[in-house]
């Protein structure tokens, strides 16, 4: 079987760790086969879900099932995520063992209603998992502020879609930041930061990996592309947790994606129904949009703009999850993740992204009408197309593997703490001393 690929950009596949394929539970939204068909015509050769499906996954016996439900349908390979709280405190090893790529902590309140740890709990989960060497995805930031604001506007009848972002400050999410990786630090705990929003979380994350704490971040299409000014236009169908903030984020955001600081561009693909992102009440439409199929020929368009190179880009669509998450090669290791996933393009082809053409079951996204320039045109997972000439194979349901054996990571040391408990000691002391 040959290809000729002349004139083509042959990239290594995608890998996007923060998707919501919603299956079990939410199938009308998403289902695997919808939404590893997505990532199949986005380039995205191995995802990441997350445990807010039903039942939340909690336990080895969820995962399992979980686990059964997408070998039997995926297109591409996928790791899975397992809660990470009081419900699953006593499951940790037995996850691990299960197979989960990592653990999502809910800092705040998020689809599916899961209940988030307050700091001694956190703590606790930290330095449960820290033994296992496994990474600690964080939703991090506190929405309460942002829930009761927006239950007035309900109940006052307000319908702007901008009005509940005055009282809605990057500082939850800075706090956030800064308590998680002050517990990582203590616990030696890995920890990533999910769908860093604005520049003000930028500091914590930079002088958090300063310090030498494991931590990574990644950032989304939507928060270096789009902004306030788009709300008007957009309405329900932007609303996302965290919001898409001023455009004056957007170049720091981009820097910080160059420099290293912000390792790598996930999508957050949270798929909800038309239906859903439409309601009249722009506060009772569901928070999230699909992203998965469009965050390469967007990323691409950047790179072809001049906004940064194409192996700043690879690094963070491929490189830096896969070193994050324990999916690189080690030295001697032939590694199925790592095993001719290609993603190939032509990048000189323009076209406009339309949400009727999306694959996933949503097929309402705020880059509507977006034109772009980059189009897939083979996708190979693991050496095998999954996507060949613009179109899917078929035959290739079922053909995606859990990646979760590839390589166990090491155990995390705790790291700094004798510095850590001489700071927090040292500084209340001489702060109150007159
Ligand atoms: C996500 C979802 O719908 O599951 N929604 C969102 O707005 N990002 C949940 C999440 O990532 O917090
Ligand atoms: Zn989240
Ligand atoms: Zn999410």
């Amino acid at each position: 079987e040959t290809l000729d690929a002349t004139g083509l950009a042959i990239l290594p596949g995608g890998i996007d760790v923060h998707v919501h394929f919603r299956d079990p539970g939410y199938t009308h939204k998403e289902d695997w086969s919808s939404g590893t068909i997505a990532a199949a015509f986005g380039g995205v050769t191995t995802v990441f879900d997350m445990p807010n499906t039903i039942p939340t996954v909690a336990t080895p016996e969820i995962l399992a099932t979980k686990h059964a439900i997408a070998a039997d349908k995926a297109y591409v390979d996928f790791g899975l995520y397992a809660v990470l709280g009081e419900e699953s405190l006593d499951h940790v090893e037995g996850l691990v063992e299960g197979g989960v790529i990592g653990f999502k902590l809910y800092m705040g309140n998020t689809f599916g209603r899961i209940p988030s740890p307050d700091t001694g709990a956190m703590l606790e989960l930290f330095e449960r998992v820290a033994p296992t060497g496994m990474r600690v995805s964080l939703h991090a930031e506190t929405n309460t502020i942002m829930e009761r604001r927006e239950k007035r506007l309900r109940e006052a009848g307000r319908n702007d879609p901008l009005a509940h972002l005055d009282s809605r400050p990057a500082v939850v999410a800075v706090e956030a930041v800064e308590r998680a990786a002050t517990l990582a630090e203590w616990t030696g705990a890995r920890i990533h930061i999910l769908h860093i929003s604005s520049k003000e979380e930028l500091r914590p994350l930079a002088e958090a990996k300063a310090r030498g704490v494991d931590i990574t971040g990644e950032t989304g299409p939507h928060y270096l592309m789009l902004s306030t000014d788009d709300y008007a236009r957009c309405k329900g169908v932007i609303r996302v947790n965290p919001p898409v903030r001023e455009a004056d984020c957007h170049e720091p955001l981009w820097n910080a994606l160059k420099d290293g600081t912000i390792d790598m561009i996930a999508t957050d693909h949270a798929p909800h129904t038309p239906e859903e992102k439409t309601r009249s009440v722009i506060w009772n439409c569901d928070c999230g949009f699909p992203g998965v199929e469009t965050q390469m020929p967007l990323m691409l368009t950047a790179v072809a703009e001049g906004r940064m190179d194409i192996h700043t880009y690879v690094r963070a669509s491929s490189e830096a999850p896969a070193k994050s998450f324990g999916l690189y090669p080690q030295k001697g290791a032939i590694l199925p993740g790592a095993d001719a996933d290609f993603a190939i393009f032509d990048l000189s082809e323009e076209w406009v992204i339309d949400d009727f053409n999306l694959h996933s079951l949503s097929r309402i996204s705020p880059w509507h009408g977006r034109k772009v320039k980059g189009k897939l045109k083979h996708t190979l997972v693991r050496g095998a197309f999954v996507v060949r000439d613009g179109s899917l194979v078929e035959t290739m349901k079922g053909h995606g593997r859990s990646v979760h054996t590839i390589q166990r990571m090491p155990p995390a040391e705790p790291r700094n703490t004798d510095k850590t408990i001489a700071a927090v000691t040292a500084v209340p002391a001489s702060a109150d001393m007159p």
